[in-house]
């Protein structure tokens, strides 16, 4: 079945997660469909069942377009994601699962960095947003879900500008200190940050989150209001605890049978997919010390521990099975009886009546994850306690401790505090257990998925939010203890950082305001301006007309201010009559709006008035003409600019400036500061990378190696205007 077949006439909402909510395996039989396991699809089912849309997913295993089965009616339209094999190990079992799994888990040692993965983890996810946006084109909301897709937004919103486009994490996001570990720390934030809306479990992962695109990108963060700025674009981070088809859980125990595990014994459960995060060992190890610090639960009391397999290709996981199975082994080697076997292991999944019936028959659920986002079986569990009230044991570190307060809080690392929890739930009195459940129970049918869903869905579609202007706390807090004392080196692009970009250069004159900053900046004792632009250093001297200031033309080829050696790069003149017949070239495509301005030893080919749907072949062609006259083309502004093939540009001419200006040393006399929109500032932000502060204008969706972004040329003279009235420097 093909996704056109299976749309559904319902386009409000299209979700993406890697895992479909059925996973394909082949069996003897041939290609078996099997529900798939894990919070993540236990809360988006039933979503999509009430609300109906699409659901973008990889179908569990590598197979071709044409062997999908058809739809088991889910009641939405479903369209897969095909992975090849390689891209399975790559993207899914490796980057997904070995990368950021262990590392957003805050278990970094166990994390493998391997540039290979990511690059397949960009493929995958790229191929994702295509799919997204194909699907989503009247969606009233783009929902992407958790860590394997957190590049996908990015693409979803280069084909889909104007979006509601949201995502929610599943998992922790882990602190500052171990999420720059990732070498692509950069590229999945920036992708994150083209949402409208990131939702996590719990405040303090939306807090990690703030902090990382505040330290990480130099992205301006109003804490109060938990909302970013990042360029041009504001993003909503927002706490959404996952909650429980509540309802039907509490119905399935109400009618299922009871089980044969669970009618002798007292059982402690604990439900789980086999993960080392589960905190399988400490719990058995805790059921270990129980046993041998209060023997009165000899025979009388069994941990029930269901493991549902869970990524097996991953070796953690294969050493994980065997460790659980000798340590099972061996507690019940120790102490079982000829009646009575202390711990009872299921390795298998088991359907949601037969969990239910356990869940309702447990007197105890130890859920002891060491880290784990949510944690739904703990609320599962609950809602299932439709007898005689059972204990819920709970890990602190799972996201559902935040809430679930009620519950006997421990810390997994602990093994005699578990241990004591677990007796005291076994002896609790019947009282106790009904207050703690009875709270429990109402939190959770109340805060159940359909409220998840219907907060988070409100917050994604609500009205955007709007920048707001700079304030000097802003600037304070970013460049106020940097600039401290110091003499302040300035560098300013022009077009587009000090003026709005113009159909035509002439047009791009500075407002009032800005030169009247300018001129503030340039009287200042303490401070130098230098305007590096590409334009030819006539042009804009002419544009600025303010005498005091450094000019560097051409992407620096031509230099020139006060107290500075007029600078003209050497080779030049190798290019004076070339560059005239590469004139006359360019003048040959000059046509429909486009135009070629010369300047001098280099010339820009714009295209700005040139209608769109014919541009690429004028920039193919002009690519082709400048390098067939031994120029570099190099893409700028809706322009393509021809430039002599000598190793100088914008970062090169400003080292020369400075350590004319300030000899070698300048590093230590002076500090500087880069601001600039174009392609061209690019060089003079890696030069300058380390040793300034550097500002890109305009979009977020470029690339920029800028410690800072800035979303506008008002933004620049924000910066330009607090830059003036800073305090002196001594
Ligand atoms: N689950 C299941 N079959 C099983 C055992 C568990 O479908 O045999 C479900 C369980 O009901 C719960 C989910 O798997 O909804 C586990 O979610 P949780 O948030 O606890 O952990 P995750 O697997 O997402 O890390
Ligand atoms: C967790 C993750 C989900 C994932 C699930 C099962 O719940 O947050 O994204 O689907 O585990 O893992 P699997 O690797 O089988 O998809």
């Amino acid at each position: 079945m093909t996704p056109s077949q299976q749309k559904n006439t319902k386009r409000s909402i299209v979700v993406a997660s890697n895992r479909l909510p059925f996973t394909y395996q082949r069996t003897s039989e041939g290609l078996e469909r099997r529900p798939s396991v894990g919070g993540l699809v236990a809360a988006l089912d039933p979503v999509l069942r009430k609300r109906g849309g699409t659901w973008v997913g990889w179908p569990g295993i590598e197979m071709d377009a044409d062997e999908i089965l058809p739809s088991a009616d889910e009641g939405y339209s479903v369209s897969p994601v095909l992975l090849s094999e390689a891209e399975i190990q790559r993207f899914y079992h490796g980057f997904s699962n070995r990368t950021l799994w262990p590392l957003m888990h805050s278990m970094p040692a166990r994390a493998k960095f391997e540039s290979r993965e990511w690059e397949v983890f960009k493929r995958v996810n790229n191929r994702f947003g295509e799919t997204l946006a194909a699907e989503s084109a009247d969606a009233g909301l783009v929902w992407v879900h958790d860590y394997q897709l957190m590049l996908a937004p990015a693409r979803v919103r280069q084909e889909l500008p104007n979006t509601r486009l949201a995502f929610f994490l599943h998992i922790p996001f882990p602190p500052y200190d171990i999420f720059r570990l990732l070498p692509w720390d950069r590229e999945i934030l920036v992708a994150l940050l083209t949402c409208d809306l990131i939702g996590f479990h719990v405040r303090s992962y939306a807090h990690n989150f703030l902090d990382c695109v505040q330290r990480i990108l130099g992205a301006r963060v109003r804490r109060d209001e938990m909302v970013v700025e990042y360029g041009d674009r504001t993003t909503r981070v927002g706490a959404f605890p996952l909650g429980i088809e509540y309802g039907t859980f509490e119905s399935l125990a109400l009618a299922a049978s009871r089980q044969p595990e669970t009618q002798k014994e007292t059982v402690v459960l604990g439900v789980d997919r086999l993960d080392y995060t589960k905190g399988i060992p400490e719990r058995i190890h805790a059921f270990e010390r129980l046993l041998e610090r209060y023997p009165e639960h000899h025979e009388n009391v069994a941990l029930l521990q269901v493991a549902v397999p869970s990524r097996s290709q991953v070796s953690e996981y294969r050493e994980l099975k065997r460790e659980i199975d000798e340590q099972v082994g061996r507690v019940n080697g120790r102490f079982a009886t000829a009646s009575w076997s202390p711990i009872r292991y299921l390795y298998r999944s088991i359907t949601p009546k037969r969990l239910a019936a356990l869940y309702r028959d447990a007197h105890v659920a130890l859920i002891t994850p060491i880290r784990d986002g949510m944690n739904l079986v703990a609320k599962e569990f609950v809602a299932c306690q439709v007898g005689d009230p059972g204990v819920l044991i709970l890990s602190r570190l799972a996201g559902a401790a935040d809430t679930m307060r009620e519950a006997l809080l421990v810390n997994p690392y602990d093994i005699e505090g578990s241990a004591d929890a677990l007796h005291r739930a076994l002896t609790m009195e019947e009282e106790e257990r009904r207050s703690r459940m009875t709270a429990l129970r109402r939190r959770e049918r109340r805060d159940d998925v359909d409220s998840w869903v219907a907060s988070f869905t409100k917050a994604a579609t609500a009205a955007r939010a709007s920048m707001v202007p700079f304030t000097d706390e802003d600037f304070t807090g970013w460049l106020g203890d940097y600039m401290k004392g110091y003499r302040l080196a300035l560098f300013l692009d022009y077009d587009g950082t000090l003026t709005p970009l113009r159909e035509h250069p002439s047009k791009a004159t500075l407002t009032r305001s800005m030169r009247a900053t300018l001129e503030a900046l340039a009287d200042r004792p303490d401070t130098d301006v230098a305007i590096v632009s590409g334009r030819a250093l006539d042009d804009v001297r002419s544009m600025v007309k303010y005498r005091e200031l450094t000019y560097a033309g051409n992407h620096g080829l031509e230099i020139e201010g006060p107290d500075f050696p007029g600078f003209v790069h050497e080779d030049l003149i190798h290019y004076r009559e070339r560059s005239e017949e590469l004139l006359r070239d360019l003048e040959k495509i000059a046509v429909d709006g486009a135009w070629t301005e010369a300047k001098g030893p280099t010339l820009t080919y714009h295209y700005r008035a040139v209608p769109e749907k014919r541009r690429s072949a004028f920039i193919r062609e002009a690519h082709q003409i400048i390098s067939r006259a031994g120029y570099q083309p190099r893409d700028a502004q809706c322009a393509v600019e021809a430039r002599p093939p000598i190793g100088w540009d914008k970062g090169r001419a400003v080292l020369h400036i400075l350590r004319q200006r300030y000899g070698p040393s300048w590093s230590e006399e002076v500090r500087v500061i880069y601001v600039g929109d174009d392609q061209t500032d690019e060089d003079a932000f890696r030069f300058l990378a380390g040793l300034s502060q550097t500002f890109r204008v305009g979009s977020a969706n470029t690339p920029t190696a800028a410690s800072r972004r800035l979303a506008d040329v008002n933004g620049v003279r924000s910066l330009l205007e607090w830059l003036a009235r800073r305090s002196g420097s001594n």
